[in-house]
Formats: structure tokens, C-alpha cells, sequence
């Protein structure tokens, strides 16, 4: 089957690694230009190296009120306009809800829910007729995971804006939204620590019995983002090896 998404122009915010880069390679591969958005900006330039001809980086932080504003001009004055946009942020601290403090609660807002908003806001109008929207969320939108209150509270939130916005841009944008259970990121790897018995654990509960590949979601994602899928928008698509057992 053919995409359909060779010439498309994505952005791809929190790209320059896990399942953002993921993401971006796959688009490339099939022969998308996608301009990548992350903090570190060697990181950018080397994912940028990685991902070829074509792929821009832009080193800016998400939880700055200007950022989303820099990336639509660079955008602008790059290509005009844009097929499509991957919403990615970087993942909110773990703990439990009633642990944090209103100070960690204002910066899980801003880096999780304004984050994605203002990403949103400064994009849509660029993007062209045909566009698709995809929004990286969590199975925290469906069912808590003990240990990362913030995302089990702000993630339904933005499954909800998803909902909305697939209604609001409609016909012309599809808004769709993905929820990776546990793929092999440095992230997750960074939340299991040092224990083995940790992914054991949480691999046991897993039906396909294992940690998915940043390529498997990527992969995923990529069609979500391609004229493929254009009758899906509105849907929350889980890529988690059928971790959430709930059919809803
Ligand atoms: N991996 C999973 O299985 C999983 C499951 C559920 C939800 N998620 C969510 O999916 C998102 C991506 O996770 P991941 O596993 O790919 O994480 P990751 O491997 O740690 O990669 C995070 C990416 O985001 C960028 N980033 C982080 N904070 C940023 C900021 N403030 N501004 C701009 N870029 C930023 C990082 O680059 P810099 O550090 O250079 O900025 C990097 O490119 C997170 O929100 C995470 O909570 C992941």
C-alpha cells in the first residue's frame, strides 16, 4: 500500500528522539520533508543528520510561551504551509497526584496541556486542506498508571481536545490521537530504573509479553498521518501491545 505521503510536509514537535523521532523516520522513509522541534539543539542537528535530505530541526524548549510561535514562523519561512503535525511533548514527571506541589502542578500544566495547545494554535492555520493532526497521548487517557498522577489528570484532557478539534477542523483536518503504552524510549527506560525486575514486571502484563519498538509506533503514527487513513479522525488509536484491556 502506498501512504501517499512522498513531497507531504510534517512538523514533528519533541522529535529529536523516542517516539517523536521514531515518528520522523518513518515519514521520511517514505519520502516526507519533516522539520523536527527540540531542546538540545546537537541532538536536533545529528536526528536532523540522521533522518536526510529534505528534514529540518529547530532547537526550541515547549514550555516557553514563545516557542509554538517560532516554529509556525520557521514553518512560514521554510514552506508556506504544512501537511500535517505530530503534537509531541516532553513527559511529565512522575509522582503521585496528591504529591505534587502547586509549583510541579503549574509546570505539568504548561509542559503537558499549554504545551500542546499553543503547538496547536500557532499550527492549524498553516496547515493545508487534506492535513492530518496526530496527538501523542499515553493509555493514561483511559486508565491510570500508578506513579505518573500528572499524565493520568492532563492526558484525558487533551484525548477530550482531540474529540473537539476533530469536530472543529473538520472536513478539511483530521485530528487524530495515539496512545503508546510501553515502548522502549529512554524515557520509559529511565522510569523502570535500574531494576530488570521492573520491565519484567510490567511486561508481564502486557499480552504480546514484551516493550513495543519506537519503529512499531512510528509506523502506526505514520499512516494516522498519511491520506491512507483519510476517513479515520476523531479516534484514539493505543499502540501498547493490547496493554488496555478496556475495548473503549
Ligand atoms: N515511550 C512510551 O512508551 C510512552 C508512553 C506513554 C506516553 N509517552 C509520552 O510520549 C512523549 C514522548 O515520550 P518518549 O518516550 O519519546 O520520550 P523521550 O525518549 O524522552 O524523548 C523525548 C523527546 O522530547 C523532547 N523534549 C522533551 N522536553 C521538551 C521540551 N520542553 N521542549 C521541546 N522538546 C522536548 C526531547 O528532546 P530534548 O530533551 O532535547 O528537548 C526528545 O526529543 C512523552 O510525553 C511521554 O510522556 C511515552
Amino acid at each position: 500500500m502506498d501512504l501517499g505521503l512522498a513531497g507531504r510536509r510534517y512538523v514533528v514537535t519533541a522529535g529529536s528522539r523516542g517516539l517523536g523521532f521514531a515518528t520522523a523516520e518513518v515519514l521520511s522513509g517514505e519520502g516526507a520533508r519533516v522539520l523536527i522541534a527540540a531542546r538540545d539543539a546537537r541532538r536536533v542537528e545529528e536526528a536532523v543528520g540522521l533522518l536526510g535530505d529534505g528534514s529540518l530541526g529547530l532547537a526550541l524548549d515547549l514550555t516557553q510561551p514563545d516557542a509554538a510561535r517560532r516554529l509556525a514562523d520557521e514553518v512560514r519561512a521554510r514552506w508556506g504551509s504544512l501537511d500535517g503535525l505530530v503534537v509531541n511533548v516532553g513527559g511529565p514527571p512522575p509522582g503521585r497526584a496528591l504529591d505534587y506541589s502547586d509549583a510541579a502542578w503549574a509546570d505539568a500544566v504548561d509542559g503537558v496541556l499549554l504545551a500542546s495547545i499553543r503547538t496547536l494554535r500557532e499550527m492549524v492555520p498553516l496547515l493545508e486542506p487534506g492535513s492530518s493532526v496526530l496527538v501523542v497521548l499515553s493509555t493514561t487517557v483511559k486508565e491510570p498508571i500508578p506513579g505518573l498522577g500528572a499524565s493520568n489528570v492532563l492526558r484525558p484532557g487533551l484525548a477530550m481536545l482531540v474529540k473537539d478539534l476533530a469536530g472543529e477542523l473538520a472536513p478539511g483536518i483530521r485530528v487524530n490521537g495515539i496512545l503508546p503504552g510501553r515502548i522502549a524510549t529512554a524515557r520509559t527506560l529511565a522510569l523502570d530504573g535500574p531494576d530488570p525486575r521492573a520491565r519484567e514486571a510490567q511486561e508481564g502484563r502486557i499480552p504480546l509479553g514484551r516493550y513495543g519498538d519506537p519503529e512499531e509506533f512510528g509506523r502506526v503514527a505514520a499512516f494516522l498521518l498519511s491520506p491512507a487513513a483519510g476517513y479515520v479522525t476523531g479516534v484514539l488509536v493505543p499502540v501498547d501491545g493490547g496493554l488496555l484491556r478496556s475495548p473503549w
